[in-house]
């Protein structure tokens, strides 16, 4: 059989170096492929006015599996600084390259799960009674719509006529906002679709059924935000009646599941939420984890079959240009280990998944933030374990 095709995307900063080590990673643990190196990010967008190039997007379309590692996005007036000079004229604006992709192929469906390793120096722990100590396992997959909502890209500044006079047309627009004027006005929407709410609901609820979670918990605020949030809840309760009635359904508000968070996040199993809020929420559970260093994830469409795998971490600058890497691959490896889920190759995932898992147990071999050190380029002196020699380690438990 001929070897597959991987896109990859190191992108800007530390996204290089990770993905770099995470295919390393790969190779060792017997997954053979052939990759494509693919152009995104800042680089791009100085270059060229472009951060997801045309030839990027062919890539994907035709190869169908990427893997990314992290981009650098600024705000619309630092990016257009950075222009080239012969591009400053051409009116072009600056947004971020991965949302753009997710927006491109439809990636809609995002999956961030959290899950303890046992012997992680970052696991989060709570006082429990009598004073003693508890460190709960958290075992959460997260599923975040990654197309709509408020990050859809619908909004403006001072908006057109017919948009503010469509918005004084709502009773509360005229009431609330009515008196300030309309070039005072800016306005981010949260547009949700009945399709696209029940592909990630649905996604969850097939995902708790497939690996026995007993829960599935909205996590949103339908009490004020009726239409959107309002509108995944009710359909999450009519997919459970209908079709998934061994499976609890929960509902939280975004603001006390913060809260709750630390206070037993070992309750909860799968979580659904919007675009903004399921960002939001999987932030926090991947704190109780160990934090950016461990957070993974996968987005893909399931019509089309095309899927991108990253780390939720950025491109981390400061840590960029060490001349030895101190930033954990971990997140970069689990991210992989997606993809091969994804693409069928679960044998090896589950191989890396264990190798992973030994090396921080056994905690001989830490990256600077599990040795909670700070991230200074001298910390490989101090004991730390580099990038590549927490990629070394990981090889070696294959
Ligand atoms: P960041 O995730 O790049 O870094 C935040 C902090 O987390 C770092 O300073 C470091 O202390 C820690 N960290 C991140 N990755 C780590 C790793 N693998 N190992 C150990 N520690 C790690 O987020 P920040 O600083 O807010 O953004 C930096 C740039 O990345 C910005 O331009 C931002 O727009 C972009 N970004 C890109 C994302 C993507 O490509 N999907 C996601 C988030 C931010
Ligand atoms: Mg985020």
């Amino acid at each position: 059989m001929p070897n597959r095709t991987i896109v990859a995307m190191p992108g800007d900063g530390i996204g290089k170096v990770v993905l770099d080590e995470a295919i390393r990673v790969l190779s060792n643990a017997g997954f053979n492929a052939d990759y494509v190196e693919a152009d995104i990010g800042w680089e791009f967008w100085r270059s060229e006015g472009n951060p997801l190039p045309e030839r990027t997007l062919d890539l994907i379309e035709k190869h169908k599996i990427g893997l990314f590692g992290a981009i650098t996005s600024k705000p619309k007036d630092e990016a257009f600084a950075e222009l080239a000079p012969s591009l400053q004229d051409k009116e072009l604006v600056y947004s971020s390259p991965i949302v753009g992709l997710r927006q491109h192929f439809g990636l809609d469906i995002c999956l961030r799960p959290c899950r303890t390793y046992t012997g992680n120096p970052l696991n989060f722990i709570r006082r429990g009674p009598n004073n003693s100590i508890e460190e709960p396992k958290v075992d959460v997959a997260i599923f975040r719509q990654n197309t709509e909502g408020l990050y859809g890209g619908v909004e403006w500044s001072n908006p057109p006529r017919q948009v503010y006079d469509a918005l004084m047309t709502h009773p509360k627009f005229s009431q609330n906002f009515g008196d300030a004027p309309k070039d005072e006005v800016s306005v981010s929407t949260r547009i949700f679709t009945k399709k696209y709410t029940e592909r990630i609901v649905r996604a969850a609820f097939e995902h708790a059924k497939k690996y026995s979670y007993k829960s599935v918990t909205v996590c949103e605020k339908p009490n004020v935000i009726r239409e959107t949030s309002g509108m995944m809840y009710k359909m999450a309760q009519q997919i459970q009646k209908a079709d998934f009635p061994s499976i609890e359904l929960w509902n939280t508000n975004i603001d006390a599941q913060m809260m709750w968070l630390t206070k037993n996040p070992e309750n909860y199993g799968v979580i659904v939420a919007g675009n903004m809020f399921g960002d939001i929420v999987s932030d926090g559970f991947a704190g109780l984890i160990g934090g950016l260093g461990f957070a993974c994830s996968a987005q893909y469409n399931p019509e089309t079959g095309i899927g991108v795998f990253e780390p939720t971490h950025g491109s981390a600058p400061k840590y960029a240009d060490y001349p030895v890497s101190i930033v954990n691959p971990i997140a970069m490896v689990e991210s992989s280990c997606m993809m091969l889920d994804f693409i069928g190759e679960q044998n090896i995932a589950g191989k890396i998944r264990k190798a992973v898992a030994e090396v921080v147990l056994e905690g001989k071999v830490q990256t600077y933030d599990m040795a909670k050190m700070s991230g200074q380029a001298n910390v490989v002196e101090k004991g730390a374990a580099s990038t590549a020699e927490m990629a070394d380690a990981i090889i070696d438990k294959l």
